[in-house]
């Protein structure tokens, strides 16, 4: 048995607490680490905790060199487009994560509408400005509501959906001239409003070929019924029911074969996940709201739970060049993830808030996955604003959802905020 491999996971989110679960059950893989991981990677088998920033690219490689890593899964999307696969790639080391020049169909949202224009990707009608009184001018005009984001990455806070000109006026006023959201708001995308139900489809990708993940919705509002302030996301669900194998292959035709086609005709090889977060409307048509070039959050814990091949051996895959062929394997099961947060987020809060009620939770159809804890002398304490995403396995959404708050109750700490209704748009 080959059980040689070392991986490295960069981030500290629940993403990669989800990654270090699934990747430690690889009888191929003998270690893992995580950069700067949480309470909850350190608790996993096989798995070990160093303390090196995803922005520290260059302490990162030394580490790898020093303890022999022949694989690194890059969580977080700003490592990505600071260029670190092409940092490990110059060093010969696996990288799995796009490139910097990939990662701009996220890290500028201007580009990625520009390219979806040019590759005839449907979204929705736009104009981007770095000028105040252009993008004023231009809203006058428009019919509400309209949406107004910031150019760069902005931890999926940057995106603001207003009711009339007044607010797009103030809104504008704040992202170009007051710096909400400092360099990533030197360029906004003013935006036509979409309606309809949103999905997020992940696929991997190795240049041209493709391997579909299994669906999910996310919530993405601090609110019940998408309500109020938008969030990186505060709970998720996989599989999406009403995306039945028909709408699978139209998002596969209509939006990610044509990225996939853009790219290498842009001479761009992507390697990694690739994130569409789609707007379906009525008639079942699909529009991408943005791309992302790594896996969601909360979205990977339930889509970890459900899957049934090695996490390690999938990757390595796309090295090997067989990605398409890889013979990916699912429960059946509904998977869902509510996300637990300190108070005040996505706004200001504190941390440092013991936890309690954590002992016992785990087993085959429950997994409690952490985002923003850590450790401090054998407590598990908050350290974010995004904190748990408890997880459940069930024979349907309704029995996930059941088993997920049952959980959540049991769990407690000062100023604790969550979700009452994850999963609603399916369970009426
Ligand atoms: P984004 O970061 O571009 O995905 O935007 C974050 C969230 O804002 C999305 O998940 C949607 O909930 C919402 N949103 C973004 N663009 C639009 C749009 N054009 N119409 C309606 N909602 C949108
Ligand atoms: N959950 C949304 C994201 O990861 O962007």
């Amino acid at each position: 048995m080959e059980s040689k491999n070392r991986v490295l996971i960069v981030g500290s989110g629940g993403r990669e607490h989800a990654f270090a679960w699934k990747i430690s059950q690889s009888q191929k893989v003998e270690k893992i680490f995580v950069a700067p991981g949480n309470a909850g990677t350190e608790g996993e088998i096989k798995t070990t905790n160093i303390d090196i920033s995803p922005s520290d690219i260059d302490s990162l490689i030394r580490f790898s060199k020093n303890e022999n890593i022949n694989l690194v899964v890059v969580g977080p999307e700003d490592p990505l487009v600071n260029g670190i696969t092409d940092q490990f790639n110059i060093e010969g080391i696996n990288c799995f994560g796009p490139s910097a020049e990939a990662a701009k169909l996220e890290g500028s949202k201007g580009y990625s509408k520009m390219f979806m224009q040019k590759y005839g990707i449907p979204t929705a009608d736009y104009s981007t400005f770095d000028n105040v009184v252009e993008a004023k001018d231009y809203a006058k005009d428009k019919t509400y509501p309209l949406v107004i984001k910031a150019d760069g990455l902005a931890a999926g806070k940057g995106v603001v959906i207003v009711e009339n000109y007044a607010s797009a006026s103030k809104n504008i006023d704040e992202f170009l001239d007051q710096k909400k959201f400092g360099e990533a708001g030197n360029t906004i995308v003013i935006e036509e409003f979409l309606t309809g139900q949103e999905v997020s489809f992940i696929v991997m990708v190795n240049g041209e070929e493709i391997l579909p993940l299994a669906t999910s919705q996310d919530h993405k509002t601090i609110g019940e019924g998408d309500k109020g302030l938008n969030t990186g996301g505060m709970g998720a669900y996989s599989p999406v029911p009403f995306v039945n194998e028909k709408l699978n292959e139209k998002i596969l035709d209509s939006v990610i074969k044509p990225t996939v086609k853009g790219l290498l005709s842009e001479g761009i090889h992507f390697r990694g996940f690739l994130y569409a977060g789609l707007m379906i409307d009525e008639n079942l048509e699909a529009k991408v709201l943005e791309y992302n070039c790594r896996f969601g959050d909360p979205e990977t814990q339930p889509i970890m739970m459900r899957m049934e091949s090695d996490l390690y051996d999938l990757i390595d895959s796309s090295f090997k060049g067989s990605l398409d062929k890889f013979p990916i394997e699912w429960s059946s099961k509904v998977a869902l993830g509510v996300m637990m947060s300190s108070r005040g987020y996505p706004g200001e809060y504190e941390t440092g808030f013991e936890i309690s009620g954590l002992d016992n939770l785990n087993n085959d159809i429950l997994k409690v996955f952490h985002s923003g804890t850590k450790k401090e002398k054998n407590k598990i304490m908050t350290n974010g604003g995004r904190v748990l995403c408890v997880s459940a396995l069930g024979q349907n959404i309704q029995e996930s959802r059941d088993l997920a708050y049952s959980a959540v109750s049991k769990v407690n700490w000062k100023g604790c905020y969550f979700r009452k209704d994850i999963g609603f748009r399916v369970i009426r």
